[in-house]
């Protein structure tokens, strides 16, 4: 029997997040993402309910710096998002939503988020990958509270990070 053609997956895919800042587990993601899909967007989400420590032009512009950095530019485009997740997403005429889980505690707030994100717009779903383990236990929190403290985080955030986080808690370096 002849076998069936399968064309390539062409997917808008997107990789939404606060990213205050950009960690090594962030890229862990997008690298992966881009190795399975071709390309992805990195969304900035712009109305946050956390107390934020870059403002978005800042958020974008280091993680801008933090894919040139690593080689990851390409077929990488990232943007900043106002409102709903899935009205940017209609907009961008995309269907699909990558989430880093690392521990189980992530799960429950990620579970809730996509089904509230499903339940406004049925068409989308939420792909879960999981970050090399050496980035597991990171978060931009501890990462803000490492350089707050007086410390580099730089083996958790791209160089460019660190120069930023330096630069934000008035840390000559
Ligand atoms: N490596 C390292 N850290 C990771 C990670 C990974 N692979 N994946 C997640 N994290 C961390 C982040 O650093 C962050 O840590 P922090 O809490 O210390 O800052 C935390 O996990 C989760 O943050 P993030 O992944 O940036 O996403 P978020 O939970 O802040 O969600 C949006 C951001 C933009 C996706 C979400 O708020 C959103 O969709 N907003 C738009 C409004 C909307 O549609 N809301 C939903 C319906 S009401």
């Amino acid at each position: 029997m002849p076998q069936k053609k399968v064309s390539p997956i062409k997917t808008v895919v997107v990789y939404p997040g606060t990213f205050d800042p950009v960690t090594n587990g962030h890229l862990d993601i997008v690298t992966r993402a881009r190795r399975l899909f071709g390309s992805v967007i990195i969304a900035i989400g712009a109305d946050s309910p956390k107390v934020l420590l870059f403002s978005s032009e800042e958020r974008l512009r280091l993680i801008e710096e933090a894919l040139s950095e690593s080689s990851l530019s390409e077929s990488v485009r990232v943007e900043i998002f106002n409102g709903l997740l899935v009205d940017y997403l209609k907009r961008l005429g995309a269907k699909v939503v990558i989430r880093g889980l690392r521990f189980i505690s992530d799960y429950e707030f990620e579970l809730q988020m996509a089904l509230i994100n499903r339940h406004l717009n049925d068409e989308m779903d939420t792909i879960y990958m999981m970050p090399d383990e050496r980035h597991i236990h990171i978060s931009s929190t501890i990462v803000k509270e490492i350089a707050r403290l007086g410390r580099d985080p730089y083996e958790f955030v791209p160089r460019a990070v660190v120069r930023a986080l330096r630069a934000k808690y008035g840390q000559s370096g």
